[in-house]
């Protein structure tokens, strides 16, 4: 088979045989829309070799274009029949790398599946193969760490435990030099005072962990902490989800599947930053050792919450480790990324992650890592006005204020842990885009490992 990329002006079939490239004439000129990225057209010959032929549409021809092309390409093909792309001699590198992350992203099963993954063996000829190795390697990583990120998102909430999953890391941190990991058990966190860990990990058989990955190269100027969200089921807790809510309740710990994966994409790719990603990891369980609404606890900070809904645990976990990193590791930038809110969804839909900063440079590097990593994010604002919503009669703060705009609350939460690096700090709500329903261009059905690709590209200029 061969895969042609065609954006309707440059067919690009340099050193195809004159006939086909007459063919591939014809065909492109009764296309109805040849160029819209992602589009196939299938162009049979039974008796000849190549004995079919797909004309991919790239769109404008940039990055995201080819992505969508290298998708779409790969779910037309059976695991037995090997893909040789051919591309002309003025394609660049960009392109390439787009290409290449589609085809790795488009075509992801889950690794622990019975039938395990499918293996498709692609051939990309090049003019000039030197040109395109790193552009190959940056959508290599990317992908993999991608694809770390969906399996973890998807294995069943039985097996991913918080022990389970700071174990998978570890596991993880241990092929690769330079960086380590340390995992905190119930009894130094609690020595320590993570209070908001401890209480939401407090009603599951499976006690919590915080999860500490750190890659720090020589070379490094900057250092940035990173820090996701582990909930590896979410209930609701005593204030209980609905059976609908409840169902996808597995997926939230995609922030730190996010997070993790991408400090071990940086290192793989030896990105010149220090970064110490963090994991609070906990199952937020029903039992009798659950914490209650209207408990009172004292996060990491030594100041005091109290915890009116079970089920706004996120923000709890996340303050601890904010806190933590305010305190003890004085970085140059802190970014959290959590599925904090169902309100994300309702303000944005499910594509797109909502995005909170103080720091507009800070909030226009991410957007821009985003768009061009083709992940959306939308900033909203941190009007001090609705501070008050958070003010408990009994506490420093209450967990969950209903008065509305609930994922812009929840980043209020987390903003007032950030003590002296509050416009150094972004937060990035992504419990819409964490999820898709159904197969569309590089997002397969389930996880997306949303957060994984944005962060790369924004680590890498970091
Ligand atoms: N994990 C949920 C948020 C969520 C909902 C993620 C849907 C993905 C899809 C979070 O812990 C939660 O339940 N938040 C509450 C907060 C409320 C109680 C203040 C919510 O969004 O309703
Ligand atoms: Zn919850
Ligand atoms: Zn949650």
């Amino acid at each position: 088979m061969l895969a042609v990329g065609a954006d309707g002006r440059s067919p690009g079939v340099g050193g195809a045989p004159t006939d086909l490239e007459a063919e591939v004439a014809a065909l492109l000129s009764s296309a109805d829309d040849p160029g819209r990225p992602g589009a196939v057209q299938a162009l049979p010959r039974p008796t000849r070799q190549p004995a079919k032929v797909l004309l991919v549409g790239v769109g404008a021809g940039d990055e995201a274009g080819w992505r969508a092309a290298g998708a779409a390409v790969i779910r037309m093909v059976r695991p037995d029949e090997p893909l040789q792309i051919q591309l002309g001699e003025d394609v660049p590198a960009a392109a390439l790398r787009g290409l290449a992350e589609g085809l790795w992203l488009g075509g992801y099963r889950f690794r622990d599946a019975p039938k395990g993954p499918r293996s498709i063996e692609v051939t990309v000829a090049v003019t000039a193969a030197e040109t395109y190795e790193r552009s190959l390697e940056l959508a290599r990583v990317t992908a993999a760490a991608t694809w770390l990120a969906r399996d973890l998102a998807t294995m069943p909430p039985s097996v991913k435990n918080p022990a389970w999953f700071a174990a998978q890391i570890v596991a993880e941190a241990a092929t690769r030099p330079g960086l380590t990991a340390t995992v905190r058990e119930p009894e130094q966190l609690a020595a320590e005072g993570f209070g908001g860990i401890l209480a939401v990990g407090a009603g599951s058989a499976t006690p919590p962990r915080l999860l500490e990955l750190s890659w720090r190269p020589a070379t490094a100027s900057r250092h940035v902490v990173l820090v996701g969200k582990g909930i590896t089921f979410d209930t609701g807790g005593i204030s209980i989800k609905s059976r609908e809510g409840m169902k996808l309740m597995k997926k939230d710990m995609s922030g730190a599947a996010a997070v993790v994966a991408a400090t071990l994409g940086a290192a793989d790719l030896r990105l010149p930053v220090r970064i110490t990603a963090l994991a609070p990891l906990a199952e937020n369980a029903i039992s009798g050792s659950a914490y209650r609404p209207g408990d009172v606890i004292t996060q990491y900070d030594g100041t005091t919450t109290e915890t009116t809904n079970s089920d706004a645990e996120g923000r709890l976990v996340l303050a601890d480790a904010l806190a933590y990193a305010v305190a003890e590791l004085r970085p140059d930038v802190v970014l959290d990324l959590a599925t904090l809110t169902g309100a994300n969804a309702v303000a944005l839909g499910k594509r797109t992650a909502a995005l909170y900063s103080h720091n507009d440079e800070l909030a226009g590097s991410l957007a821009a890592a985003g768009a061009a990593a083709g992940e959306q994010m939308w900033r909203l604002p941190l009007p001090d006005e609705y501070r008050e919503y958070l003010d408990s009669d009994i506490a420093d703060r209450h967990s969950s204020p209903s008065r509305g705009a609930g994922s812009v609350v929840a980043a209020l939460f987390l903003s007032q842990f950030l003590g002296d690096l509050l416009d150094r700090w972004a937060h990035i709500d992504m419990s819409a885009p964490s999820w898709i329903e159904q197969d569309d261009g590089d997002l397969t059905k389930g996880p997306t490992g949303w957060g994984t690709r944005t962060l790369m590209r924004w680590l890498a200029t970091a």
